[in-house]
């Protein structure tokens, strides 16, 4: 069967062929330590499962959802907002409940984008930006984040580039792959940036906890209301992945434009899941404490590794994956992927997954226990 011309170009997701490959070679005897993927091995919060059971018995909760959510959920992300970030949302009108925010990256760009629309998107980063960009008839226009200019925009270079036909633009910080905080002023020159080219900015947020002491927002910046629409996730933060519960976040003409989208393409989630994430999001500080703990002593042993391999690396950088340049023998970071892979049975992901800018780099997740990185440590030392 003829596939339609918008998947033309459009592959398959890089990590959902990596894992058949990873899986062949489980079948073939072979123990893969998968070091690739961002998805938390922890469990959430033992208060969010037991009122996700307890709502769940309930015989009232089964029928559809409203299309923008419990209200239960959209105040408890308000009140979220307004606890970690200082920001203030109006809960019936300015917070769109998603099924995770990777769908909303698709709702943004089906919303916005017609066919000669331009979309800035980072490179590297998160590569959903560029397909669902595609996928919606926009054109992507890259933009490089370098490590010397600390993986910020190089607003510069932006400003004598052909802007007129940009619409949207993707910023992401913390940064994925890149582990790169927001450093300060930033997020004004991105409010001003968009402001003055009548852009409107897509700030995905879902790192902000994770080894993150001062979680920021892009909402945060005074008027950014009027040019930010701000995704977030709990897939992370309250290690919810496969539960698939994120938010967008805007000024409310926004969130009614997504919606006309949205709900022509999904209904509302599950209400003992909606009420399960706005217990989680009530969560306090000792929680994000006892999980970046974890993390940290896991990042401990990522160095190690990464030493090993002689890689370099910045150790300010937070999220949940290690960013590493590679050593000069390698031609790319797909080179010393598959070698490690093939070699020492450990997967590593290689950087030019994320676009051209990350070539030269590898990015390791920290979803795994301090005993699997210690195991792949000890694989590698013993076969490089
Ligand atoms: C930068 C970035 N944005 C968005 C997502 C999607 O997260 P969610 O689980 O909320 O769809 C990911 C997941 O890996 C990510 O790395």
């Amino acid at each position: 069967m003829q596939t339609s011309k918008r998947l033309e170009g459009i592959g398959e997701y890089y990590f959902s062929k990596k894992l058949r490959e990873i899986e062949e070679l489980n079948k073939a005897g072979k123990n893969i330590i998968n070091l690739g993927i961002g998805s938390p091995d922890l469990p959430p919060h033992p208060d969010v499962i037991k009122v996700l059971q307890e709502e769940a018995a309930k015989p009232n909760v089964h029928a559809y959802q409203g299309y923008k959510s419990s209200p239960v959920l959209r105040n408890a992300i308000s009140e979220w907002y307004r606890k970690w970030y200082s920001v203030e949302l109006n809960p019936d009108t300015e917070v769109l409940p998603l099924i995770g925010s990777k769908e909303g990256i698709m709702h943004i760009c089906m919303t916005y984008l017609d066919k000669s629309d331009e979309v800035l998107v980072p490179n590297p980063g998160y590569p959903t930006y560029r397909s669902a960009v595609k996928l919606a008839g926009g054109k992507c226009v890259e933009y490089k984040l370098r490590e010397k200019n600390n993986y910020e925009p190089d607003f510069e270079k932006l400003e004598k580039s052909k802007l007129k036909k940009v619409k949207l633009m993707f910023v992401n910080y913390p940064q994925m792959p890149t582990g790169q905080l927001p450093l300060e002023k930033l997020f004004e020159k991105i409010v001003a940036f968009a402001k003055k080219h009548n852009i409107l900015v897509i700030h995905d947020n879902p790192y902000s906890f994770i080894l993150n002491e001062s979680p920021r927002s892009l909402l945060s910046i005074e008027g950014a209301k009027d040019c930010v629409i701000e995704l977030n996730s709990l897939s992370k933060s309250h290690n919810m992945a496969g539960w698939r519960i994120g938010t967008l976040c805007a000024a409310k003409e926004r969130i009614e434009e997504v919606l006309r989208f949205k709900s022509n393409m999904d209904s509302g989630m599950f209400l003992p899941l909606q009420l399960a994430a706005a217990k989680a999001l009530s969560l306090g500080r000792e929680w994000h404490d006892e999980v970046n703990d974890i993390y940290r002593q896991r990042r401990k042993k990522v160095f190690e590794l990464l030493d090993l391999l002689k890689c370099k690396y910045s150790t300010e950088q937070v999220g949940m994956f290690v960013w590493a340049g590679i050593p000069k023998k390698y031609k790319d970071g797909y080179e010393l992927s598959d070698e490690i892979l093939y070699k020492s049975d450990v997967f590593i992901t290689p950087g030019g997954i994320f676009g051209s800018a990350g070539d030269k780099y590898i990015r390791v997740s920290l979803c795994g226990s301090v005993e699997r990185f210690e195991e792949a440590i000890e694989r590698i030392s013993k076969t490089l």
